[in-house]
């Protein structure tokens, strides 16, 4: 659906000093995505004609969030408030009727509510209609001035408040519909009479009030979705809002998730039924879970594709790599950007694996590093075994064919193959093709000299023979045979 004469500006030039940071604050991230495509995305379902973002600070960086996300950047260079904002966003508005402002640091506003928000402004015949909310905790926020049960007189920012409307709890979201051809003229007739010396879009309330024109107000059946993140607190506040209701979505849709405030979700992931979540679990990016999938405590799932029964033990960070059914992983295993496990395998414990296949049921169980390497099915990689893939130059790849064992602690000095069913014995460096059902030892051999370590022992009892008297005396140690007497005596006791 689209809605031709409605067009979105999203304020987002300012700086968002409050923040204390050299990044602008639409581009802050809370609940995963940053708060500028939050509101972006919140936009989306409204089938606006255009949906503007004014930018500022970070104009370039903020111009391309938003371009990707399909708005038009307009740019407010310098900063003058957010009614100076709507002004250089005029001429992008083209010949829309009507315009919904939302600030772009209000990101847990939802479509549905914006959707209200234009059907009661369209019905009502308003100049403005605005979304306010009711707040146990209103520092901070522009109060409304009602004039009666349903109109409003004006917005009153923290700074300019009596005594008397300081108890006001109802506050301005800034998300307000306004019908263009009353909020030009309100607009220019509003001055600079703040401390900032900025036109506040929130002054044309009164002046469209007292002009005798219609302000509706709407109030927010979730008070929540108009908090503004200003501060790192009130960030934090709407990251962890963010987190609950994915996690509130993932229990919905018949996941486990132990003590959930300690699981972080990001918005795009999605796990299947029956999977269990273990306590300080992060799922991130674009990670997805089977059905009954099991992730345990302290693991860190990036970009990560898991099939069905997949087990996740323990203190694992897997990061852009598909994972088949029924593998367990861990605890402790690294997967980096890459990486496919077929159905079955097992990677344990301090493993490490980059760009591999992994085949069917092949185990890699203790202490390895497999980069750039390609495994068969049932294969066995020893503890310690290392694939040699880079050569200081260049990156090359080590192919084990299925059913081949690795022995414990070789070195497979890449590029090279080793065949299928072929041995490798333990400790070998690897640096040429091994075939099918061989095997291949490469490592100094053994010898064994008969007798060397009693000799050795001899020659140094005697050595020490000879040293002892003159060291007794000098230590005047004469107790030293009476103390082993006594020792052998409670020996023949026990
Ligand atoms: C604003 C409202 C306040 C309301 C609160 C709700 C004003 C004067 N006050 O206060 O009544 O309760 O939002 O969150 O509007 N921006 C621009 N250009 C500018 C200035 C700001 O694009 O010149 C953008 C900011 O990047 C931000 C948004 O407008 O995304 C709101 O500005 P902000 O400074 O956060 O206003 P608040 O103090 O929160
Ligand atoms: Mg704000």
């Amino acid at each position: 659906m689209t809605a031709s004469d409605l067009v979105i500006v999203i304020l987002a030039a300012g700086k968002g000093t409050r923040l204390r940071s050299s990044q602008a604050k639409v581009l802050h991230r809370a609940g995963g995505r940053s708060l500028l495509e939050s509101v972006i995305r919140a936009c989306g379902p409204l089938g606006a004609k255009r949906t503007c973002v004014v930018v500022g600070h970070q104009a370039d960086e903020v111009t391309v969030l938003a371009e990707a996300l399909g708005a038009v950047a307009v740019l407010q260079q310098p900063q003058r408030g957010t009614g100076h904002a709507l002004l250089v966003a005029r001429r992008a508005l083209g010949n829309a009727r009507i315009a919904l402002v939302v600030p772009g640091d209000a990101p847990l506003i939802r479509p549905e509510t914006l959707k209200a928000l234009v059907n009661t402004h369209r019905s009502g015949g308003a100049a403005a209609t605005m979304l306010t909310a009711v707040l146990a905790e209103p520092s901070g926020y522009g109060r409304i001035v009602r004039r009666s049960e349903t109109a409003v007189a004006a917005i009153v920012e923290e700074s300019k408040l009596s005594d008397e409307q300081r108890a006001i709890n109802e506050v301005n979201s800034s998300i307000y519909c306004f019908s263009l051809d009353k909020l030009w003229p309100a607009l220019s007739r509003v001055k600079p009479d703040n401390a900032h010396h900025e036109l506040y879009l929130t002054d044309t309330i009164a002046q469209l009030s007292g002009n005798g024109e219609k302000v509706l107000a709407q109030v927010a059946a979730d008070a929540r979705e108009v908090l503004g993140c200003n501060t790192r607190a009130e960030l934090a506040e709407v990251d962890r809002i963010f987190r609950e209701r994915k996690r509130e979505a993932l229990m919905a849709a018949g996941v486990t998730i132990q003590l959930p405030e300690t699981v972080i979700v990001d918005p795009d992931v999605q796990a299947g039924e029956d999977s269990i979540l273990e306590p300080c679990v992060q799922l991130l990016g674009r990670t997805r879970l089977g059905a009954r999938c099991v992730v345990r405590t302290g693991s860190v799932l990036h970009d990560a594709i898991l099939g069905d029964g997949v087990t996740i033990e323990p203190h694992c960070v897997i990061a852009g790599s598909r994972v088949d059914s029924g593998c367990i992983l861990g605890p402790f295993a690294r997967l980096r950007p890459g990486n496919h496990l077929k159905a079955g395998a097992r990677i344990g414990n301090f493993v490490e694996l980059k760009k591999s296949v992994v085949g069917e049921g092949t185990k890699a169980m203790h202490l390895s590093y497999l980069g750039d390497a390609r495994i068969g099915a049932r294969a066995n990689i020893g503890a310690g075994t290392i694939t040699c893939n880079y050569d200081g130059f260049s990156k090359h790849p080590t192919t084990i064919g299925k059913g081949a064992f690795i022995g414990t602690d070789t070195a497979l000095v890449a590029p090279v193959r080793v065949g299928d069913g072929a041995y490798v014995g333990a400790g070998s460096v690897i640096t040429e093709n091994v075939p099918a059902d061989a095997l291949a030892v490469a490592r100094g051999r053994q010898a064994n000299i008969p007798g060397w370590a009693a000799k050795k022992r001899r020659e140094l009892a005697a050595a020490q023979a000879k040293q002892k008297p003159s060291k007794r005396k000098k230590n005047g140690r004469k107790a030293a045979p009476r103390r082993r007497s006594s020792a052998r005596k409670s020996a023949r006791r026990r």
